[in-house]
């Protein structure tokens, strides 16, 4: 099998700063903020603090466990956000993913002791994710959540398969993993299950188990492991949801759509484990995700290959049914020679060149330790193509400044923004020390300043940043603040007291971040 083997095909602009020009990015007006901005970016910090560079302010927008509605609460470790127009003026949907829970906060677990029902039943309530409403304070300037606007959907949702049944099922119980996702342009949400073998385990094809449940959910409940590492997709209007089978199942960390002129979509996602694939859905639908055909990616081919059971006789020596390929899309990939990546995260594609471009985070186990971002170029421009280019983008390392990229963003002038995802249990550390905390980047991809990494927040301790998410009047950005002072062994001494301070736990939160860097650069 082929591996991705940058020195192939890597175009590099120069230097450490690896930043290969898009090129038809337009001419930004916000040439000048950026050259101020320069000698503003943060230097790395590694405090307890959600730290920004000059003339930024935050405000938190959502905090873990706030109420809601009537019934439901915020919950634990928000990731991906995304906003949607509703039919109010001025109001604006708001999804949330909650990706997973740290039992030592959320249901008081004491490592190595035997959890309780009741125990199983908060952390079940922690995760899947959450549908609130937002409106702008016209006094202060800030967005708002309508209070009891709010909506759960967590480990106990029941969730129909969309195109058929899984091991028997029509429907599954429960999303979680719930990490990045998209948004259609039928004004869905898609939240991605990722890392889902903690909760009820992972089997094979053959039904053998490969990875073994660690939560202790599986002693009180019993789902099929197939039911989860789907792609869901949410219409908050209905607040109906289905797991799409037809995206395939694996780690999906995103699902990042491109509409085409007929109505159907491509919908690209990576799995983010270490040697997994990326992949390419087309719809044979408009407005639907429902129908169409997968692929993964040959990186060093420059091929998208078919996952259709029909096309490939290899599948059929394995596989009965489509379903079956779709529900074990690694090995299924992994028969066709589907080039094994450095863990596929985010994706975007650049709204002016629809070039495709992939966060490889990093792979310790090929002695990868600080990532890239990728870029896929569609032959002729054209999305359906089964031809494409690869190349290396941007590389991360110390010349850089930054380390395993993560989720990316690009605003409407076609600038990057991205954050990064070092593990807790390495920041701080060689060959991570020079890092401080996990932060967020901009990196304007014209101009004078193209090239320039600029790092505009930093996080407190063990945190990440995520769900990048620009606010709907263009002048700000939502983030998530996702599990900090992870690496706590006891609640009453945690490793991060953020954001209350004193001697609090810590509590993952959304902030809206402000000021006139953004304004300069957004406006
Ligand atoms: Fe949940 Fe791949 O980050
Ligand atoms: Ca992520
Ligand atoms: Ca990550």
């Amino acid at each position: 099998m082929t591996r991705f083997n940058r020195r192939d095909f890597v175009t590099f602009m120069g230097g450490s700063l690896a930043l290969a020009a898009v090129g038809c990015a337009k001419k930004a007006p916000e040439l000048e903020a950026v050259s101020s901005v320069k000698s503003m970016g943060l230097a790395p910090l590694g405090n307890d603090q959600l730290s920004l560079m000059q003339e930024l302010k935050y405000e938190i927008l959502l905090e873990w466990g706030q109420p809601i509605s009537k019934n439901a609460h915020f919950g634990y470790n928000n990731d991906y956000l995304a906003i949607l127009p509703t039919s109010e003026p001025d109001i604006w949907w708001l999804w949330i993913n909650h990706e997973y829970c740290n039992p030592l906060f959320v249901s008081q677990y004491i490592k190595g002791s035997q959890k309780t029902k009741e125990q199983v039943a908060k952390e079940m309530s922690e995760v899947g994710g959450s549908l609130v409403k937002i409106k702008r304070n016209l006094k202060t300037g800030r967005w708002m959540f309508v209070p009891s606007s709010g909506k759960r959907f967590d480990a106990t949702s029941k969730i129909p398969f969309a195109g058929g049944k899984v091991a028997g099922s029509d429907h599954g119980i429960g999303t979680m993993g719930n990490c990045a996702g998209g948004t259609t342009p039928w004004n869905t949400f898609l939240t991605c299950e990722e890392n889902i073998d903690g909760y009820y385990g992972d089997v094979n094809s053959k039904g053998k188990q490969i990875d073994k449940p660690f939560l202790q959910w599986e002693n009180f409940y019993n789902y099929p492991p197939q039911h989860y590492g789907w792609v869901v997709e949410v219409n908050p209007k209905t607040l109906a949801a289905k797991k799409l089978i037809a995206l395939g199942r694996f780690a999906h960390e995103s699902c990042t759509v491109h509409k085409l002129s007929d109505g159907r979509v491509v919908a690209y996602s990576g799995d983010d484990k270490a040697d997994e694939h990326l992949y390419k859905f087309v719809s044979s639908k408009a407005n639907s995700l429902e129908e169409g055909e997968l692929f993964v990616a040959n990186i060093k081919k420059g091929k998208w290959l078919s996952l259709s059971l029909e096309k490939q006789p290899l599948l059929q020596k394995h596989f009965k049914t489509q379903i079956d390929v779709l529900t074990f899309a690694r090995e299924a990939s992994k028969i066709l020679g589907a080039t094994p990546l450095d863990r596929p995260e985010d994706i975007e594609i650049h709204p002016a060149s629809g070039e495709v471009f992939v966060a490889l985070t990093n792979n310790v186990n090929r002695m990868n330790f600080h990532g890239s971002i990728m870029k896929l170029t569609p032959k002729d421009g054209d999305h359906e193509s089964e031809d494409f280019k690869a190349q290396d983008f941007l590389v991360g390392g110390e010349g850089v400044g930054f380390s395993c990229p993560d989720n990316l963003m690009f605003d409407p002038k076609g600038n990057l923004w991205f954050t990064t995802d070092m593990s807790g249990k390495v920041i701080g550390k060689p060959p991570y020390k020079s890092f401080g905390n996990n932060a967020l980047f901009y990196a304007p991809l014209s101009g004078p300043y193209a090239g320039e990494v600029i790092r505009v927040a930093e996080g407190p301790m063990d945190s990440e940043l995520t769900g990048l998410c620009i606010t709907p009047d263009k002048t700000g950005l939502f983030l998530s603040v996702q599990h900090p002072g992870e690496l706590s062994k006891d609640a009453a001494k945690p490793t991060s007291h953020w954001p209350r301070g004193g001697s609090e736990i810590p509590r993952p939160c959304v902030v809206e971040i402000r000021g006139k860097f953004m304004e300069q650069v957004l406006g």
